[in-house]
C-alpha cells in the first residue's frame, strides 16, 4: 500500500500547510551496494519557489538524487536539507514533499475527480471543501470537464494532469517530478511543459525536475543542474548554462544543433595575434584585446574549440575577416531553416559517453577517468571517407544522440536559409563571430576567456 502511494505522488497523511522550501545538498553521495558510485559528491541549492531542472544522459544519477530529497533512498554520505533542517533522517511521509513520476498510476476504478480528491479524502477532509479544491485544481489545469470520466476514457497527456493535480492538491512545500512527460508526444510535451512551469511559478512551490531533454530543460527551468556520472558538472540559469558552459560536456549537451567543437593548436605571434589552426585554416585572435591572453597560456598546446551555430554566418567566398572555407558535405532541410554539414579539413572533437554504463571503483579513480575520456579525438580529413564510428564510440560518444542533427562525420554545422541557393559539393565561407567562441582545455574544462 505505500508503494501504491508513492507512485501516487502523496507522501504524507495529513494535510500540510502551504509552505515553502529550500533545499540543499551538502557533498552528498550514494553508493549502492553493488559498488556503483549513483551520485559523486554532489552540491546543489534549491531556492525558495524556484524550478530547478536536474538535466543529464540515462544512468547519470537524476533519479537518485530525487529519492534521496524525498526520502525514498538513504544518502551513503553527506547531508540533505529541508528548510534549512537536516532531514537525513526524517521518513518520506514528514517530508511535505509530492512526488509525479514516469510512469504514474492512476486508480483505474475510481473517475478523475475521486483521483485527485484521493490524498484529501486519506487525509478526513470533510466532502464540501474536497470537491472545492479538486475543482480548483482541476479547473486550473484545464480538466475541470472530465472530473466524472474514468482514467481509460482520457487521453494521455489528460492522463498526465490528472496525475499533476492529484500530487500538488495538498500544497506540497517541494515538488519533485521524475521525467513525467517522457511517455508523451513531442507537441503534447511542448504543451505541457509550459503548463507546470506555469502552474508550480502561480503556487510558489519549490520544484525539482528531472529530465534528459535538455530542450526541455532550458525552457523549464529557473535554474539548469547538468550531472554526468553522478558528478554535478555545472549550475546555473538556462542562459548561464548555455553562454558559458563550465565543461565541454555542458557545452556539447546543451543546444540544437550541437555546438561545433574542433581541436585547435595555439600558437602565439608576441605581439601580433595568437593564431588558432583549424587543420589548414586559421582564426586570429588580437593580440591587443586582453580577453585573449588565456587563451596564449596554451602557445603550442592543443585546446578546444567551440562555435555554436549561431555564431557562423555564410559569407560571399572573397570575404575578409575570421572566415573559414569548406566544402558541403551536405544539407539537412527543416522546414524554418536548412543545416549544412561542412568538410573544413579540421578535427572534430568527440565528447565521451551519454549514458554510458555505469562506472565502478572510488570516487576518485573515477573522478580521474572522467578526465582522461572527456576528450576523444576523431581525425577526419577533407577527402577521406567520414570515420566510421565503432560500437564502442556509438555507446560511448556524446555525438551519438540519434537525434536530427547527429553527424559525427561533418565538422562544421551552419545555419542556412530555409531553402539555399548551394547544394552538397559546393564551397561555402563562413564568417566567425569571434567573441561568440568558446574555448576548452584538454580536459574538458573551460578556459575562461572575458567574454560573455
Ligand atoms: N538500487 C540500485 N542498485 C544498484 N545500482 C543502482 C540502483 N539504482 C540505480 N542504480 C544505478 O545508479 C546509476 C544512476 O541511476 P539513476 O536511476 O539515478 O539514473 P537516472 O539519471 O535517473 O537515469 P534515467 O534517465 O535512465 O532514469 C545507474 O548507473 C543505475 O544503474
Ligand atoms: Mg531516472
Amino acid at each position: 500500500m505505500i508503494l501504491v502511494t508513492f507512485s501516487f505522488g502523496v507522501l504524507a497523511d495529513e494535510l500540510w500547510e502551504v509552505t515553502v522550501t529550500t533545499v540543499a545538498l551538502k557533498d552528498v553521495t550514494k553508493v549502492f551496494p553493488d559498488g556503483t558510485v549513483a551520485v559523486d559528491a554532489i552540491n546543489l541549492d534549491v531556492n525558495d519557489g524556484e524550478f530547478m531542472v536536474l538535466l543529464g544522459p540515462s544512468g547519470c544519477g537524476k533519479s537518485t538524487v530525487l529519492r534521496m530529497v524525498a526520502g525514498l533512498e538513504e544518502p551513503s554520505s553527506g547531508a540533505v536539507l529541508l528548510g534549512g533542517e537536516l532531514v537525513n533522517d526524517l521518513p518520506p511521509r514528514d517530508r511535505k514533499i509530492a512526488m509525479v513520476f514516469q510512469d504514474f498510476a492512476l486508480y483505474p476504478h475510481m473517475s478523475v475527480g475521486d483521483n485527485i480528491a484521493f490524498p484529501l479524502r486519506l487525509a478526513g477532509v470533510d466532502p464540501a471543501p474536497r470537491d472545492e479544491q479538486v475543482a480548483g485544481v482541476a479547473s486550473a489545469l484545464g480538466i475541470g470537464d472530465v472530473l466524472a470520466r474514468k482514467p481509460s476514457q482520457l487521453s494521455g497527456g489528460q492522463r498526465q494532469r490528472v496525475a499533476m493535480g492529484r500530487a500538488i492538491i495538498r500544497r506540497p512545500g517541494l515538488f519533485l517530478m521524475d521525467e513525467p512527460l517522457s511517455n508523451l508526444d513531442s507537441g503534447l510535451r511542448a504543451e505541457l511543459r509550459a503548463e507546470i512551469s506555469g502552474l508550480t511559478r502561480e503556487l510558489g512551490v519549490t520544484t525539482i525536475y528531472v529530465t534528459h531533454d535538455q530542450a526541455e530543460a532550458l525552457t523549464m527551468a529557473d535554474r539548469v543542474a547538468i550531472m554526468r556520472r553522478g558528478v554535478l558538472q555545472d549550475v546555473g540559469t538556462p542562459t548561464q548554462v548555455y553562454g558559458r558552459p563550465a565543461t565541454l560536456y555542458v557545452a556539447a549537451f546543451l543546444g540544437s544543433p550541437r555546438m561545433n567543437l574542433l581541436e585547435a593548436s595555439v600558437y602565439v605571434h608576441l605581439d601580433r595575434y595568437v593564431a588558432l589552426h583549424l587543420g589548414d585554416q586559421a582564426l586570429y585572435l588580437p593580440w591587443n584585446d586582453i580577453r585573449t591572453r588565456a587563451v596564449a597560456h596554451y602557445h603550442g598546446e592543443r585546446i578546444v574549440v567551440g562555435m555554436r551555430a549561431e555564431a557562423l554566418t555564410p559569407v560571399s567566398p572573397d570575404a575578409p575577416g575570421d572566415v573559414l572555407r569548406g566544402r558541403i558535405r551536405y544539407l539537412e532541410h527543416h522546414g524554418h531553416e536548412s543545416l549544412a554539414f561542412l568538410d573544413i579539413g579540421a578535427t572534430a572533437v568527440v565528447v565521451d559517453e551519454m549514458g554510458g554504463p555505469a562506472d565502478s571503483g572510488s570516487a576518485e579513480q573515477r573522478g580521474r577517468r572522467r578526465l582522461g575520456q572527456v576528450v576523444q579525438r576523431l581525425t577526419g580529413r577533407v577527402g577521406e571517407p567520414p570515420a566510421e564510428p565503432t560500437p564502442h564510440d556509438r555507446r560511448t560518444s556524446v555525438l551519438s544522440d540519434p537525434g536530427r542533427h547527429h553527424r559525427r562525420a561533418a565538422e562544421l554545422t551552419v545555419r542556412l536559409a530555409p531553402y539555399p541557393a548551394v547544394a552538397a559539393g559546393h564551397p561555402l565561407a563562413i564568417s566567425v563571430r569571434m567573441d561568440a567562441l568558446h574555448f576548452f582545455d584538454e580536459r574538458g574544462d573551460r578556459i575562461d576567456v572575458g567574454w560573455r
